[in-house]
This record gives structure tokens, C-alpha cells and sequence, in this order.
């Protein structure tokens, strides 16, 4: 059978470097309760808080109100992404543990393991159930918050996996699993999206989707740039008329980082022509024809570091 680590607040540094990502934990005893509204004071206030932090757990979740005869209604993880900007502070204060739903981001992962913490993941839209592992609820801080108040809930049996460990292993990464490589691409919004206002659209996938933009800038290439830059086709027949429309207006450059860029931003981005493109990819979406087909993405480990050099590199060529 699968073994099951019981931890009880408060939780000491040894307790956690003993734990690893995907460990199964049973929560007894004592967890307080708040979302991203909460977390803001608290950090508002610190080094004043209303509880103390020193190797507690704080759990991501806003209560319903509970049904007469009950401690707590139901009770389910929050997107912890949400007070990714408030998890710092608090971990640097003595906040041990966190219980959400999801990733979390890099400078939160990078917190985890400078403080030695550790992150649990809760049931997602299993509130319900949860509620039951709780016994009792007692409203701790800024009632005026509602559900979205503090409250210290007395649990049994809560369970949770450990999300990322005080090692920064983290089983919310693709790779974790599948052994996919952070990297990064280079993706073009071309003049057609710009002119189309997509480029926030264009944007709000990939950020969707987990990649960073860690380069952007905007470029209005002439024939020439547009042309070195796509010279691999100047032997076919739509190059010149393709040249030159990549050349009619400013373009959007960006490099994206993520678990399998290069392949993912393809896949998000959808086949060359519109038309043969997958339902909800960026070109079967809003592109009609094969040249105008709004994004561009490296297709290669080379070709993404050619590419991005062409932009960005110290010898950038525009
Ligand atoms: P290609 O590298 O084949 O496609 P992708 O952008 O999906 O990597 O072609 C580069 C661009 O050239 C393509 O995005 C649009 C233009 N193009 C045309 O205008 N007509 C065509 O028939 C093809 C194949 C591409
Ligand atoms: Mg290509």
C-alpha cells in the first residue's frame, strides 16, 4: 500500500526535508484558511499578524457557510496562483507550509527552496468531501472578508500530495513526468495580428498556457530584414508576395520559455494553413488564408536560437 505521511502543525524543518513531491499527507490538527484578499492584509500587516506563522499551514480556500448541525460547508482548494505575490513575505515570516490547487510560480518554487517550506495540493472541486475531514471552525481574522476571512479549521485526515518539495521538485511541472526540457522560441505576431488587435489575445493563450515571455519587443521589418529572415523559402513560389506582406506593417516579436516550447507553441499556434488547422489553435481561429496566417513559431532547437538571435542577439539584425 502506499504510504501516507501524517503531519501535524506546528511542522518543524526537519519534518519537511523528509518529505518529496508525490508524497501522500494526512493533515491533523490545526490549519488556518485564506484567499488572496486575507493574504493581502496579512502581508499589509506584518510583523503584526493575527495568528502566528511559525511552522503553520496556511490553506488556500474560502468556505461556504455551513448547513445547521455542520462545522463548515463546503471547503475546496483555490487556484494558488492567485497569492503567488503574498507567499513570499509569509514564507520569509515563518509560514511553513501552503495547501491549493495548481502550479505555482518560479519566484514562489525559488522561495520554497531558499526557506525550506513546502507546498501541498488539496482535491480540486472536491469541497465537499474535504468539508467532511473537517470537525470544527473558528473565525480568527477580519470577519468583514466573509467566507474569504481567516479562519483556524481542526482537520482529520485531510489529504493532500506534496506539490513541490523543500528541494523545489514539483509534480505540477510537465516535465516531472514526461522529462520535457524548459526552453524557449521565438514567436512572431505578424502585421495581420497587429492590425487586428490580437496581439492581447495572441498573448493570453501562451501566458494560458504556462510560458513566460522573457524577450518582447516590436519591429517593423523591410523587405530585406523580412526576407533574410524568411530565406529558407526564397525558392518558392509564394515568397515574394509572402516578403513582402511581412514587411507591410509592425510585427510583435517575443521569445516564450516553458516545459517543450518549441513543440507547444506550434501546437497552440496550429497548422500553416488555416483551414487544415485544429479547432481552438490561433490560426484556425482568426486566420483565413495560408499567408496571413497572424503567428509565426520556431520550429527547431536551432532555428529557435537563430531566430531569437536575429532579433535580440548582440548583432541583432533589426
Ligand atoms: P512554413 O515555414 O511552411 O509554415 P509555418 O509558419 O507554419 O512554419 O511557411 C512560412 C510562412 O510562409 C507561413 O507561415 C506563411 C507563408 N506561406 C505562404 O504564404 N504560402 C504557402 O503556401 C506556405 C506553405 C507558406
Ligand atoms: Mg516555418
Amino acid at each position: 500500500m502506499e504510504e501516507v505521511v501524517r503531519l501535524t502543525p506546528p511542522i518543524n524543518k526537519g519534518q519537511i526535508e523528509r518529505l518529496s513531491a508525490g508524497d501522500k499527507i494526512l493533515v491533523d490538527g490545526f490549519i488556518y484558511t485564506a484567499r488572496d484578499m486575507a493574504h493581502k492584509r496579512l502581508v499589509d500587516s506584518l510583523p503584526d499578524l493575527p495568528f502566528p506563522l511559525e511552522g503553520q499551514i496556511i490553506y488556500y480556500t474560502g468556505p461556504t457557510p455551513p448547513r445547521p448541525g455542520y462545522p463548515i460547508g463546503s471547503c475546496g482548494p483555490t487556484t494558488s496562483l492567485r497569492v503567488d505575490i503574498y507567499t513570499l513575505p509569509l514564507l520569509a515570516a515563518g509560514l511553513v507550509g501552503t495547501i491549493g490547487k495548481g502550479s505555482r510560480g518560479l519566484a514562489v518554487i525559488e522561495a520554497i527552496k531558499k526557506y525550506g517550506s513546502i507546498y501541498l495540493v488539496a482535491i480540486g472541486g472536491a469541497g465537499a468531501f474535504l468539508s467532511k475531514k473537517v470537525l470544527a471552525s473558528e473565525l480568527v481574522a477580519y470577519p468583514d472578508l466573509g467566507c474569504e476571512a481567516i479562519f483556524r479549521l481542526k482537520v482529520k485526515d485531510f489529504p493532500c500530495y506534496v506539490g513541490i518539495d523543500s528541494r523545489g521538485n514539483d509534480i505540477l511541472q510537465v516535465s516531472s513526468f514526461e522529462g520535457i526540457e524548459r526552453e524557449r522560441t521565438l514567436v512572431i505576431i505578424k502585421p495581420d495580428g497587429v492590425s487586428s488587435r490580437l496581439v492581447g489575445e495572441i498573448i493570453k493563450r501562451f501566458e494560458a498556457e504556462g510560458f513566460d515571455i522573457v524577450e518582447v519587443k516590436m519591429v517593423h521589418l523591410d523587405q530585406e530584414s523580412a526576407g533574410h529572415f524568411y530565406q529558407v523559402h526564397q525558392d518558392k513560389p509564394f515568397y515574394q508576395g509572402f516578403v513582402a506582406f511581412m514587411s507591410s506593417g509592425p510585427c510583435v516579436v517575443m521569445v516564450l520559455e516553458g516545459e517543450g516550447a518549441i513543440k507547444r507553441v506550434r501546437e497552440i499556434i496550429g497548422h500553416t494553413d488555416p483551414k487544415k488547422a485544429a479547432w481552438g489553435t490561433i490560426r484556425r481561429d482568426f486566420a483565413t488564408d495560408i499567408r496571413y496566417n497572424i503567428v509565426h513559431g520556431s520550429d527547431s532547437p536551432a532555428t529557435a536560437k537563430a531566430e531569437r538571435d536575429f532579433f535580440f542577439g548582440p548583432d541583432q539584425r533589426v
